[in-house]
C-alpha cells in the first residue's frame, strides 16, 4: 500500500464540520430529506429510481428492463433508444430554451464567444452532416486531439449525435501517446486543430498530429479547426479545413436513435500496468448518470452560469464541462486558457466578467493560488459566486478552508466529489444543501452508490478503519469494458476483490458515514489531478539510450498533490543529462509526466526474486528514514546509498 503522505495524515486528525447556510438550504434542490428518502429507494427499489430519474430524459423508444446484471457486465435501460445530443441540444430547443446560452467560451487572449442553446444545435448538426460526408459511421471511432474551444464540443457532441465514438486526447499529450490512442481505438479520423493557446504562446497541435499520422497507418482523414492561423504544413488527400467542410453543411440534422448500450466515448487513462486503458462509456446509463449527479450536486437552476475548469482531454471535462450540465439545459463558462495568464488572477476576473455562479476546480490549482496569496482574489468581485466544487485528488484541509474563505466568502458550500474516468459520474460526495462538510473528507454515496471498505480478501471493514474502497453493485455510468481488451476490465476492476468494483483507492468511513479517501493502493500517481502510471514513465525512462533501468514512484508535493520522482540506472556507465531525459519524458508522454528529481543509481533495491521495493524508494524519495524490513533485500546496502545521492 502506498504510504499515506503529510496531508492524509493530517486528516486523519481533522475533525471541523461546516453546515451549509440555512440560506442555501432553503433554496437548495435537494434537502437531507429527500436525500435520505431517494438514497434509500435507489438500493432497495432500484428500478422504480433510475426509471424515474431516465424518464425525465427524451427515449426514442423505451426499455424493456431497467437492469441485466452479468457479472461483470452490466447493460442498462436496455431495448432503449436515446440520443446524447439530443437529450443535450433539442430536447432544450423543443421546450422553448433555444435562446439560452449555452456555452460562453473565452480564450486566453480574451475573445467571447457565446453560443445559444439553437445557435449550438445549428452547429453540432453541421458538423454532424460533415463527419457524415467524410464517410464517418455510427460505431466509427473518431479521435479527438484539440484545445478547449468551442469546436471541440461541437466535436463531441456531433460523434454523439451519429453514434461515432469518440476518443478526446489531451492536447498536452506527445506525438507517441497520440498515435497509440489513434492505433489502438482504429481511429480512421482525427480531429484537430493549427494550435492552440497556451501561456501566450501557441502551441502547434497540427505538427504533433501529423507527426503521430505518421505512426499511424490506419488513419485516413484530418479535420483541421482554425484555431490560430499558424502557418502548417498541409496533406491534401488527407487534410481538410473544417470551415471548409463544416461551414457548407445544413443547419438541420437528425440526430440518431441509439441503443441505449451503443458506446459514447473511448476514453484513456493510466493503469498500474505500462499501456493506458482505453475506459469505455456507453450511451443511455452515462446519459441518466451525468445529467442526475449534475443537477443534483451542483444544485442547478435556471439562471446559473457554470464553471468547471476541466480540460476536454479528462473525464471532468466530460461528464462536467460539457455533458452534464449541457443535459440539464445550463449555461456553461469554457475558458481555454492557463489560470495564470496573464497573471494568477484570471480566474477570478472570469468569474467577475462572467457573473459565473458555480465553480468546479482541482486542489492543485486552489494550492497554486492559495500560494500566490489571498490579496489577487481580494481585486475581483466574486459576490455571484454562490457553490464551490472540488475533484481530482485528496484536498486537504487547509487547502479547502482557504477555498471556502477567500474565493467562497465564508458563504459558498464546497462539495468534494470522489469519483474516477471508470464511474463516469460523481460517486461520493456531499450535497450542498443537505449535508454539512468535513475538509478533506469527501462524504457520502450519490443515489444508487453502495461502497464498502474491504480488506486485500474481501472482509468488510467497519467504522474508522483504513482499508480498499469498493462499489458493491453496478451502477449506469460505470465503463462497461477496456476497449479491445474485456479481460483487462475483468481483472482490473472485478477480479481483485471477486464480485466488487476495486477502484484502486484507500478510504475510511466515520461514524456518520463520511468517506474520506486516503490516495491510490496501486502503482499510479496523482500529479496535479492527473492519472500517470508508474511503469508507463518507466518505459519511457528505459526507451532512452542511456538509461537500462528505472524505477519511479511519487513524492508528495505541496503544490501537485504529488511529483514524479525517478530512479535511474544507466546502460555501461553512461552519462545522464537530466535536461534531455526529461526532454526525452516529454515527448514519449508529455510534459505531465516529466520527473521532478532523477536520482542516477548504482542498483536498485530488489528482493531476491527480482522484484523492486518501491515502497522504500519512496522513503527516500520523500527523505524519510527507511522503515520496514529490508531483510528481504539481496543488498540492503543499496538503501543507503541511494538516500545519499542528491537528485538532479
Ligand atoms: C482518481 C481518479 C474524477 C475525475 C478526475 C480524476 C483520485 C478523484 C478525488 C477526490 C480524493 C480523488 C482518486 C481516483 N480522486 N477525485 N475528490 N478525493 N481523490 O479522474 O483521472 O480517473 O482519477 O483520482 O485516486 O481513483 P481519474
Amino acid at each position: 500500500m502506498t504510504q499515506p503522505s503529510d496531508h492524509i495524515d493530517n486528516m486523519l486528525h481533522e475533525t471541523r464540520v461546516i453546515a451549509p447556510s440555512a440560506e442555501f438550504t432553503a433554496q437548495a434542490r435537494v434537502t437531507r430529506e429527500e436525500y435520505d428518502r431517494r438514497y434509500r429507494q435507489s438500493l432497495e427499489q432500484p428500478d422504480e429510481f433510475w426509471s424515474e430519474v431516465a424518464e425525465e430524459l427524451h427515449w426514442f423508444a423505451p426499455w424493456t428492463q431497467v437492469l441485466d446484471w452479468q457479472p461483470p457486465h452490466a447493460q442498462w435501460f436496455v431495448g432503449g433508444q436515446t440520443n446524447m445530443a439530443y437529450n443535450a441540444l433539442d430536447r432544450h430547443v423543443a421546450r422553448g430554451l433555444g435562446d439560452k446560452r449555452a456555452v460562453v467560451w473565452e480564450g486566453e487572449d480574451g475573445e467571447v464567444r457565446t453560443f445559444t442553446y439553437a445557435e449550438l444545435l445549428g452547429e453540432v448538426s453541421r458538423a454532424a452532416n460533415a463527419l457524415t460526408e467524410l464517410g464517418v459511421q455510427a460505431g466509427d471511432r473518431v479521435t479527438l486531439y484539440l484545445p478547449l474551444i468551442p469546436e471541440a464540443v461541437i466535436a463531441m457532441l456531433a460523434c454523439a449525435r451519429i453514434g461515432a465514438v469518440h476518443s478526446v486526447v489531451f492536447g498536452g499529450f506527445s506525438v507517441s501517446a497520440l498515435a497509440d490512442r489513434i492505433n489502438d481505438a482504429q481511429s480512421k479520423l482525427l480531429i484537430t486543430a493549427d494550435a492552440g493557446y497556451r501561456r501566450g504562446k501557441a502551441v502547434n497541435l497540427k505538427e504533433n498530429a501529423d507527426q503521430a499520422a505518421a505512426l499511424a497507418p490506419g488513419l485516413e482523414k484530418m479535420l483541421v479547426v482554425r484555431r490560430a492561423a499558424t502557418p502548417v504544413a498541409w496533406q491534401e488527400d488527407r487534410d481538410v479545413w473544417w470551415n471548409d467542410v463544416v461551414g457548407s453543411q445544413s443547419d438541420r440534422h437528425g440526430a440518431a436513435p441509439l441503443d441505449s448500450e451503443h458506446p459514447l466515448f473511448v476514453l484513456y487513462t493510466s493503469g498500474s500496468t505500462g499501456k493506458p486503458k482505453g475506459v469505455q462509456h456507453t450511451t443511455g446509463g452515462y446519459m441518466v448518470g451525468t445529467y442526475l449527479t449534475t443537477q443534483a450536486v451542483f444544485d442547478l437552476k435556471d439562471d446559473d452560469l457554470y464553471w468547471c475548469t476541466a480540460d476536454i482531454g479528462w473525464i471532468t471535462g466530460h461528464s462536467y464541462s460539457v455533458y452534464g450540465p449541457l443535459l440539464n439545459g445550463a449555461s456553461i463558462l469554457l475558458y481555454e486558457g492557463a489560470p495564470n495568464q496573464p497573471d494568477w488572477g484570471r480566474f477570478w476576473q472570469i468569474i467577475e466578467k462572467h457573473r459565473v455562479t458555480i465553480l468546479y476546480t482541482a486542489p492543485t490549482a486552489i494550492r497554486s493560488f492559495m500560494g500566490h496569496g489571498d490579496e489577487i482574489p481580494a481585486r475581483s468581485d466574486l459576490s455571484s459566486l454562490r457553490l464551490l466544487g472540488s475533484v481530482g485528488e485528496p484536498i486537504n484541509p487547509e487547502a479547502w478552508m482557504w477555498y471556502r474563505r477567500v474565493i467562497g466568502g465564508d458563504r459558498c458550500p464546497v462539495v468534494d466529489t470522489w469519483w474516477q474516468t471508470e464511474t463516469g459520474a460523481i460517486m461520493l460526495t456531499t450535497l450542498p444543501g443537505a449535508h454539512p462538510s468535513k475538509p478533506g473528507s469527501a462524504g457520502l454515496p450519490m443515489y444508487g452508490v453502495e461502497p464498502a471498505i474491504m480488506t486485500r480478501s474481501g472482509e468488510e471493514l467497519g467504522p474508522d478503519e483504513g482499508g480498499l474502497l469498493v462499489i458493491k453493485r453496478p451502477w449506469p455510468s460505470m465503463l462497461r469494458t477496456v476497449y479491445g481488451d474485456d479481460e483487462r476490465y475483468r481483472k482490473t476492476y472485478w477480479g481483485e476483490i471477486p464480485g466488487v468494483y476495486f477502484a484502486g483507492d484507500g478510504a475510511r468511513r466515520d461514524s456518520d458515514g463520511y468517506y474520506t479517501i486516503m490516495g491510490r493502493v496501486d502503482d499510479v500517481l496523482n500529479v496535479s489531478g492527473h492519472r500517470l502510471g508508474t511503469m508507463e514513465i518507466e518505459s519511457a525512462l528505459v526507451a532512452h539510450p542511456s538509461v537500462s533501468e528505472a524505477a519511479v514512484v511519487g513524492r508528495p508535493d505541496p503544490i501537485k498533490g504529488e511529483c514524479v520522482v525517478a530512479f535511474v540506472l544507466t546502460q555501461d556507465g553512461q552519462q545522464i543529462d537530466p535536461a534531455e531525459l526529461r526532454g526525452h519524458v516529454t515527448r514519449e508522454i508529455g510534459a505531465l509526466a516529466r520527473p521532478d528529481a532523477i536520482i542516477v543509481a548504482d542498483a536498485l533495491p530488489k528482493t531476491r526474486s527480482g522484484k523492486i521495493m518501491r515502497r522504500f524508494l519512496r522513503q527516500i524519495a520523500a527523505g524519510q528514514p527507511i522503515q520496514g524490513d529490508t531483510s528481504t533485500l539481496e543488498d540492503p546496502g543499496v538503501l543507503d546509498k541511494l538516500a545519499a545521492t542528491p537528485a538532479v
